[in-house]
């Protein structure tokens, strides 16, 4: 097994690296496809007896959570981008503040107007994230159905790829006829999923995908939600976040029997995996790419973001893991071998929100799908 010691994250010799950061910040993933190696065998079960509860419980709730994007929302509402923008931007002043306090920042001579236009790059960014993510759990999904050994969980993913399709259809009809302007999908998001999507352990997709990126996505789908009154956005986000937080739920399930069934060797693998996701999290919350649409430079962006990290401000809004962090501590991930994986979240800023609720018990409480037909049949 290998040790703290000689164990290099993402081979890297820092994981802090700005060089590093950079260089993978750099790839270019294409303009109109990209392709990669699927890891693992497809399993064909012959036990289609129906053994686990929870799973079928899940599936259950998936059959009659179903929404239309196309009927379900109203498309014809009219977006104020600008004003969405600054709602978003309003609640990180505090990281506007600290960036523009530093010495010599070249965000001191910027005007309110720099500052909107930052906002609205920085909205059509997320939001070109969100499409390209959703894209990612679409693909990863289906692998799940070919190769995970259960009936139960063939059974839900196959609802989950078409929560998915619904996902990638929806924030890309907001993109197109709401936004203008689309990103290329981040680099260190897209090297995450192709080492999701490569790996033959089949545990490792549910570990990446229902865990780490869908943790987040959760996460920041519910902070956006809360930051804007629009009502298209709004809706949107809390139909999509009903869905994603039974595929997190999914996720932890399946996983906490599988691990409990794993040595301590195999778990120091998942442990491993699970740090490297979140680096890789991490590193894409940088944004470098609108930070240089609006004139700054890649690598003075990413220094000066290392520059004002101190506990209570952390400029990687450790909030985004407050669902991630308590569902690894769930399947046991956290504390397992010497609480590896405690110490590593605790260097990057994150562990904060290990008491936060897991996904497990609260996506019965995001069901506004349910939520809203139970009011309309009231
Ligand atoms: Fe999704
Ligand atoms: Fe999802």
């Amino acid at each position: 097994m290998a040790t703290a010691e000689d164990f290099r994250a993402l081979g890297r010799d820092n994981v802090n690296s700005v060089e590093s950061i950079l260089a993978d910040d750099a790839i270019d993933f294409g303009n109109l496809a990209h392709t990669t190696a699927v890891g693992g065998d497809a399993i064909f079960t012959w036990d289609y007896e129906r053994t686990r509860a929870g799973l079928a419980k899940l599936y259950e709730r998936a059959k009659t959570s179903q929404w239309n994007g196309s009927t379900d929302l109203d498309w014809s509402i009219d977006v104020d981008v600008e004003a969405v923008a600054r709602e978003m931007q309003a609640t990180i002043m505090h990281l506007r503040q600290r960036l523009t306090d530093l010495p010599n920042s070249p965000l001191r001579s910027w005007s309110e107007d720099d500052w909107t236009k930052l906002a609205v790059e920085a909205f059509n960014w997320r939001m070109s994230q969100f499409l390209h993510g959703e894209q990612g759990a679409l693909i990863c999904t289906a692998k799940i159905v070919e190769t995970v050994p259960w009936i139960d969980a063939k059974y839900y993913a196959s609802t989950q790829v078409m929560d998915e399709a619904r996902h990638v259809e929806v924030f890309s009809r907001y993109l197109d006829t709401k936004l203008d302007g689309h990103y290329p999908v981040n680099p260190a998001l897209q090297l995450l999923i192709d080492d999701i999507i490569g790996d033959n352990r089949w545990d490792m997709t549910y570990m990446g995908m229902q865990i780490m990126v869908e943790g987040l996505a959760l996460a920041a789908f519910g902070f956006m939600h809360m930051a804007t009154e629009e009502p298209l956005l709004k809706k949107l986000l809390r139909y999509v976040m009903s869905d994603e937080a039974r595929h997190v739920a999914f996720g932890v399930l399946s996983l906490k029997e599988y691990y409990e069934g794993l040595g301590g060797d195999e778990i120091r693998e998942r442990q491993e995996f699970a740090f490297e996701a979140a680096l890789r999290m991490r590193d894409r919350l940088m944004m470098q790419a609108v930070w240089e649409t609006c004139g700054i430079d890649r690598k003075a962006i990413t220094e000066m973001l290392f520059e004002i990290r101190k506990p209570g401000v952390n400029p990687f809004q450790a909030a985004l893991f407050s669902k991630i962090v308590p569902n690894c501590k769930k399947l046991g991930l956290l504390d397992a071998g010497d609480g590896w994986l405690r110490d590593r979240f605790t260097d990057i800023g994150v562990i904060e929100y290990e008491d936060a609720p897991d996904t497990e018990t609260e996506y019965a409480l995001l069901d506004a799908v349910a939520d809203d037909r139970a009011a309309a049949s009231a």
